[in-house]
């Protein structure tokens, strides 16, 4: 055992190996951490300098070699991967700017000391290299879709996307680098943010081609910032904007399936490194069907506002307009969001021939089920409420 850990040091004391180079540590890596457990073994591919140091079954308290820096952990889909991370037993940093409660909920995740919540100004360029210092892997997950007044959408989805690159770069040690976009994002996009995010995508490969991309389609889970509106605004209004006719297809994925991606993509043997990988749900949902089996789910009388796209986007410009101009901070858009307006122009579903989830070895879960489970809540008396057959029956067809 002395001699493959003191083999896997050499190698990955050597400067920029090679792909070809890094894969040959494969199975070395495997078997240090033991071929009995394919499940467990855990194969970071070095890339520059890195002491990996792996001890224990893969669980919580063995160390994965894995020191990740997750920008934007503090976020939705930040504490399934935080989760997932400290599960297998690896050191996570978690830059977080705010107030010290925003990464409270993720010390938990892992063994103590194991989370590490570090205070950074994401303007601060010393401040990012602090909290990379001591990594390994640096996972992006920062992105928001809409503006403030600090903060556009190019500064938050692109430039600060490429400028961690660029630090990963410079840092020397960084062995993987995983860039999380969304599904849609191109430079022809309607939206600001997609184009934003197919820019920030081309910067981070042209800096670091071996990082890795994951376009995960409309996240949907306990935090989602989508059903949960729809929930909310349904259960306040007694009824649901749809935006258009209803008819734009999406590919709603479960956020967990989104995180166990963005870990197998960490534990392979370097296959993903410089992919692209989109990452839809199993099934494709048109907006009104979506918004049905909210419906379903939450055991309340469908009720639907048509809402045409010329009408929706007039509802929205106007914090579009005003948000520089008033020296107050403006409310954060939700249903009416003029960006998600315009990328709900056009169908986001995943694209032919390209990577998915099947590539990872992950078999995304149906949305139907579990994954919108949480949206019992608001069934209006408990979640024991009603039943989803006489919730179907027509008033009308009461006697
Ligand atoms: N949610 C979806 O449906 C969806 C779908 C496809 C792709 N994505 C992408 O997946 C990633 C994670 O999504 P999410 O739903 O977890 O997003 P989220 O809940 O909005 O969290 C975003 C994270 O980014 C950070 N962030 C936002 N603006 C920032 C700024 N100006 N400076 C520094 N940090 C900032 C937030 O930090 P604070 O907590 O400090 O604000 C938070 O940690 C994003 O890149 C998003 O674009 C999301």
């Amino acid at each position: 055992m002395q001699a493959i850990s003191r083999r896997l040091a050499q190698e990955s004391l050597r400067p920029a190996a090679s792909a070809s180079s890094l894969n040959s540590l494969y199975p070395l890596a495997h078997y240090y951490n033991g071929a009995d457990h394919p499940e467990d073994g855990f194969t970071l591919t070095p890339k520059g300098v890195g002491h990996l140091v792996r001890k224990g079954t893969g669980g919580r308290s063995s160390v994965s070699g894995i020191i990740a820096t997750v920008f934007g952990a503090t976020g939705f889909l930040g504490r399934y991967v935080v989760q997932q991370l400290a599960k297998m037993g690896s050191q996570v940093l978690v830059p977080f700017r705010g107030s010290e409660d925003s990464p409270r909920h993720l010390k938990l995740m892992g063994d103590l000391g194991q989370i590490v919540p570090m205070k950074y100004n994401p303007r601060d360029e010393n401040s990012i290299k602090a909290a990379m210092a001591k990594a390994n892997v640096v996972i992006n997950l920062i992105g928001r879709e809409y503006e403030t007044r600090n903060y556009s959408f190019e500064e938050v989805n692109h430039h600060m996307a490429e400028q961690l690159a660029v630090i990963a770069k410079e840092h020397g040690g960084i062995m993987r680098f995983i860039q999380v976009s969304c599904l849609g994002a191109s430079p022809s996009s309607q939206s600001r943010m997609l184009r934003a995010k197919a820019a920030a995508e081309e910067a981070i490969l042209r800096t670091l081609p071996e990082a890795t991309v994951m376009k995960p389609a409309m996240l949907i889970g306990t935090e989602d910032r989508i059903l949960n509106t729809w929930a909310h605004f349904a259960k306040t209004y007694s009824f649901l904007p749809l935006i258009g006719d209803g008819s734009t297809k999406i590919q709603p994925v479960y956020v967990v399936d989104v995180a166990a991606a963005i870990v197998a993509a960490l534990k392979d043997n370097g296959t993903s490194m410089g992919k692209v990988y989109e990452l839809g749900g199993p099934e494709i949902f048109t907006l009104h069907e979506l918004a049905e089996l909210m419906y379903e789910t939450i055991r309340e009388w469908p009720r639907y506002v048509k809402v045409p796209i010329p009408i929706a986007k007039a509802i929205s410009t106007p914090r579009e307009l005003f948000l520089k101009k008033v020296p107050f901070p403006l409310p954060t858009p939700n249903i009416f969001n003029l960006d998600q307006i315009h990328a709900l122009t056009t169908d986001t579903v995943v694209s032919e021939n390209v990577l998915t989830f099947t590539d990872l070895g992950i078999v995304p879960h149906k949305l139907k089920g579990y994954p919108v489970e949480y949206l019992i809540q608001y069934r209006k008396g408990g979640p024991q409420f009603g039943s989803t057959i006489s919730e179907r029956v027509s008033p009308d067809a009461w006697p």
